[in-house]
């Protein structure tokens, strides 16, 4: 178990801890109205890929319960809209709709039954999906860890931790399963900018494990990897299409590139729920722009002129030929992946 929790449910309530906070404060906000939930998403109070999915199925519990009807086919109608309205907080991250779908799913085949049947079902699915999420990244993080060798310098980017998921990590967790199984290997953390998910958690994750861990600019990768200094690369994903193009935080596209180029393994750690089967490949993947001002404010302090335009695009979408496996729970994922992801799907169904 984990000293901190990036989100759980507490007796009609989600409580989750608010990573725009971290490292500097560690605070819990307490939340019974879904709207709330989705504004935690939106503003990244909650935020990676697996996370945001526990957390949509957590806001649709909560709105369920705040429905006041005794009619099975209203509820599920009202449900629909509040499930609707959950899934326009952020685009990339498939697991946000993966985790709707889920829940929908959960109470359409109870159609029939009495409206307390279906909210209380409701509440425990989304309680089964953050313990399995854990679950699974644990069963992910045994299956990559034997990639990770004593001595490695492992460059990641974002975070991919316990905060990022229900528990564990992916990318973070594979780490973290090496270090536990007595590897000992050191990591290079990219910011991440803009909103430093690197600096600000992924060194707070690192160092609550007690695994040695050095913070770099993204833009000092290239450099670090000329100098033979990086043995190998790896992140998570928000959206995996079914080619193995991967969406993931802004600037892995470069470290991909990077790795390519020095000849350094570049690995991918995330759980089937990010892949998104439908699409053939990358460019079918929405990428989310956020406000401009990420980018020219830091943490309240304006780092270019006033009104400076600023793009601020928060993925990017890295090519399955600069990937050199996906870690999923259901084992690595190699090249060609159009049929590796299909062999996947298949052993998961
Ligand atoms: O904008 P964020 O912080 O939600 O972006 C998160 C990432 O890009 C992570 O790398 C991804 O969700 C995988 S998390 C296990």
């Amino acid at each position: 178990m984990d000293p901190y929790c990036s989100i759980c449910w507490d007796a009609d309530k989600v409580k989750l801890l608010d990573q725009r906070r971290l490292p500097g404060e560690e605070i819990y906000l307490e939340i019974t109205d879904y709207r709330e939930v989705i504004e935690a998403i939106r503003t990244l109070a909650i935020r990676g890929a697996p996370a945001i999915g526990v957390a949509a199925a957590m806001g649709a519990a909560l709105g369920a319960l705040a429905l006041e009807t005794d009619n099975p086919e209203e509820f599920l109608s009202r449900f629909h809209d509040i499930c609707q309205e959950i899934a326009q907080a952020r685009p990339t991250a498939v697991n946000l709709f993966w985790a709707l779908e889920r829940v929908e799913n959960a109470v359409r085949v109870m159609a029939g039954q009495p409206v307390k049947a279906l909210k209380d079902r409701l509440v425990t699915e989304a309680q089964v999906m953050l313990k399995e999420d854990e679950t699974i990244c644990r069963r992910m993080a045994r299956a990559g860890q034997i990639l990770i060798h004593d001595g490695h310098r492992v460059l990641t980017h974002c975070n991919t931790g316990a905060l990022a998921t229900g528990g564990y990590g992916t990318a973070l967790g594979v780490l973290r399963a090496a270090w536990e199984a007595g590897k000992r290997f050191s990591v290079w953390v990219d910011e991440t900018r803009p909103l430093l998910q690197g600096a600000r958690l992924t060194t707070w994750e690192l160092g609550k494990m007690g695994i040695p861990y050095t913070l770099i600019p993204d833009g000092a990768a290239a450099a670090l990897m000329a100098q033979g200094r990086v043995d190998l690369a790896i992140v998570g994903a928000d959206r995996i299409a079914a080619n193995g193009d991967v969406a993931n935080k802004i600037g892995t596209y470069s470290v991909a590139v990077l790795a390519r180029y020095h000849g350094i393994p570049f690995y991918v750690a995330a759980p089937l729920s990010t892949f998104d089967f439908n699409i053939p490949d990358g460019s079918h993947i929405p990428v989310e722009e956020r406000a401009g001002e990420e980018v020219t404010v830091i943490r309240g302090m304006e780092v270019a002129p006033p009104g400076a335009p600023a793009l601020n695009l928060a993925f990017d979408v890295t090519p399955h030929d600069l990937i050199s496996g996906i870690i999923t729970e259901k084992g690595i994922a190699l090249p060609p992946y159009t049929s590796s992801i299909k062999a996947l799907r298949r052993a998961a169904e």
